[in-house]
């Protein structure tokens, strides 16, 4: 099965074109058994948009991520998303889904999933989250086995680190971050819009 989006590569763009205010998703039943119609399900439930959009912005130190943490914390479209975070390692994927995750009104102690692959937590308004870290998947069908589609399946915000390690194996993300280290303080980030709630979450933090 070919992956469902390729960020920052050539873009990984389906076929089935939506209106760029078509942005709710609506709930779906699951269909029945079989890798292939849950996959099928997840690209109709997640369309990709023909037309990508980028922006970029600048942290010049970690306080300039909670410009965006807010911002993102504030917007409906928020609940349901998922966000892939790609970097490398020291880049800030982590640092970022913190400053998100106490936007959000988290308040325990937030740890990096990287060996629990997945940490969840749960906001006091009763928002899902699920942190994912891939760093140390090396195979993507173990995705089939671990219960993981039931998350992506269902509710709830939805955050993976080193998503390229589950390549294939992922629904197509709504925003793809990509953060890029310009120096120990810098980052500069782009931020790519893959649906129409992905654009709706692009246009809350301009
Ligand atoms: N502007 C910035 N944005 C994000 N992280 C920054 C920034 N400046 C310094 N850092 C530091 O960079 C490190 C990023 O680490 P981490 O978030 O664990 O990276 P990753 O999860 O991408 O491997 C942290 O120590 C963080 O404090
Ligand atoms: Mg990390």
């Amino acid at each position: 099965m070919e992956p469902l989006g390729q960020p920052f590569g050539e873009p990984g763009l389906g076929t089935r074109q939506i209106d760029a205010g078509d942005a709710d998703l609506g709930e779906s039943e699951l269909p029945g058994p079989g890798p292939d119609s849950y996959w099928e399900w997840m690209a109709a439930d997640h369309p990709p948009i023909v037309e990508t959009l980028e922006s970029t912005q600048c942290w010049r130190t970690e306080d300039d991520i909670d410009a965006l943490a807010l911002a993102w914390a504030r917007s409906p479209w928020l609940r349901d998303a998922f966000i892939e975070l790609h970097g490398d390692l020291g880049a800030g994927k982590t640092t970022f889904v913190r400053h998100l995750l106490r936007a959000l009104g988290i308040r325990s102690r937030i740890k990096s999933p990287t060996y629990a692959v997945v940490e969840p937590h749960e906001t006091p308004d009763g928002l899902a989250i699920y942190h994912f870290d891939f760093y140390r998947f090396s195979d993507p069908r173990e995705l089939d086995d671990a219960g993981f589609r039931d998350i992506f399946a269902g509710p709830g915000l939805k955050l993976a680190e080193w998503p390229e390690n589950a390549a294939g194996r992922l629904p197509i993300a709504d925003l793809a971050l990509k953060i890029a280290p310009m120096n120990d303080d810098i980052r500069h980030v782009t931020l790519r819009a893959q649906t129409s709630r992905g654009q709706q979450l692009l246009a809350a933090c301009r």
